[in-house]
């Protein structure tokens, strides 16, 4: 693999050695049909050091883009980040060819690395605020407990202002360009908006903490290295200003119609309810489960201030797609939306009910009761979801204060 792997140079002492997944379209449920990237990061000093490593077979890919830098064996210390195997998949076999004289983890990645690898992995906690010499170069590492994991860290290089941010500022994009200022911008906003909005939603007040550390610390932040997707050189404030916004959840004019549908019937209706949310001002996306990831739901949920769901009735259950999605958005704890839930029946009608509830079970404002109608909607049942919303997007126009 060596001399065709390369690292590639992010300032005069750091390197990128990670690896590049074209082929990965699903990542813990979450769909990424623009691949991703696993990032480690080579720190020359007088003790040379690893962050991170990458998932367990792309280990031959990460090692000759070391080795085009510096033999493998040279390498002093690894410092875990975080521990989830995307990032630590690699750690055992990277002990084991680097032989490093110390891996340092927070404290809770020494527990959650010893549960994954077994005690044989010698790892030593690294405090919040504590520095480590690398003779030249320093990193001081910040706990982000939560964010997304309980063992997950900053780690602050100096005097490079660089910020190891593993998974925060990431997104699954997949590119041979290795910095942000390269891509597309349209492209890096819709990525790192999905990967918050699957990802770091629900430690959303976590995140404006954090963020406010970091201004209060008055961090210099001069190049941000995060585990997945580019490396931010310019603008290198977009991502923390996109988090901070994120983790407001402002309500907007923008209402979500998510359903499935067994004969278009309950189709019919959310088109007719997204004829409503435009004509009272809103702006309706409507994002039909049998065609739609979950995961892309979520991200148009990301800036939304209103949701709406439908299912048919299947055998008295609200239909397994919809079951789906819902089972994950509410783990993902999306706040200050209003919302809805509609479906068509037959006869028993349970479905549109249980979509009610767990939508109240979510905490979201529902501004009627479920909305159904049996077998195929007439004039009389399109009327009533146009009306239905025209209603929701009064209610978000006062939640909106427009
Ligand atoms: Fe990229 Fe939480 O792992």
């Amino acid at each position: 693999m060596n001399d065709v792997f390369n690292a590639v140079k992010v300032n005069e002492n750091v390197y990128w050695v990670g690896a590049i997944d074209w082929g990965i379209g699903e990542f813990h449920g979450y769909s990424t049909p623009r691949g991703t990237t696993y990032n480690a990061y080579l720190v020359m000093a007088d003790k040379i050091t690893l962050i991170d490593t990458v998932k367990a077979p792309f280990m031959d890919e990460m090692l000759a883009r070391i080795a085009s830098v510096v033999d493998p064996a040279q390498v002093d210390y690894i410092v875990s980040n975080h521990s989830e195997m995307d990032h630590s998949g690699g750690l055992p076999r990277a002990v084991q060819v680097m032989q490093p004289s110390k891996v340092f983890a927070s404290a809770m990645g020494v527990k959650a690395l010893g549960a994954h690898f077994g005690t044989g992995l010698a790892v030593q906690a690294v405090k919040e605020g504590e520095e480590l010499d690398l003779g030249g170069r320093r990193l001081r590492f910040m706990e982000t407990w939560m964010l997304h994991w309980p063992d997950s860290m900053f780690s602050y290089l100096l005097p490079d202002k660089l910020l190891f941010s593993q998974d925060a500022f990431g997104m699954h994009l997949a590119s041979s360009e290795r910095f942000a200022d390269e891509l597309d911008g349209s492209v890096l906003e819709y990525e790192a908006g999905k990967y918050y909005a699957n990802i770091l939603l629900p430690f959303s007040s976590l995140v404006v903490k954090l963020l406010d550390k970091v201004k209060t610390m008055g961090l210099e932040i001069g190049i941000i290295a995060p585990d997945h997707g580019p490396i931010w050189r310019k603008d290198v404030g977009r991502m923390p200003g996109l988090y901070a916004q994120w983790a407001e959840r402002k309500p907007t004019m923008k209402a979500v119609v998510t359903y499935d549908t067994m004969w278009h019937s309950t189709e019919l209706m959310a088109r007719a309810i997204g004829e409503g949310l435009v004509e009272g001002g809103a702006s309706a996306k409507d994002m039909p489960l049998g065609v739609r990831h979950r995961s892309d739901v979520m991200a148009e949920i990301l800036d939304a201030g209103a949701l709406l769901v439908g299912t048919p009735t299947i055998n008295n259950h609200m239909f397994p797609t919809v079951a789906d999605f819902l089972t994950y958005a509410s783990g993902l704890k999306p706040k200050g939306l209003v919302g809805v839930a509609f479906g068509s029946f037959g006869w028993s009608g349970e479905g549109a009910r249980q979509v009610k509830d767990h939508l109240a079970a979510m905490n979201v404002e529902l501004v009627a009761g479920p909305l159904e109608c049996k077998y195929v909607p007439g004039p009389e049942d399109l009327a009533r979801c146009r009306a239905l919303g025209v209603e929701v997007a009064r209610r978000l126009k006062l939640k909106c204060g427009t």
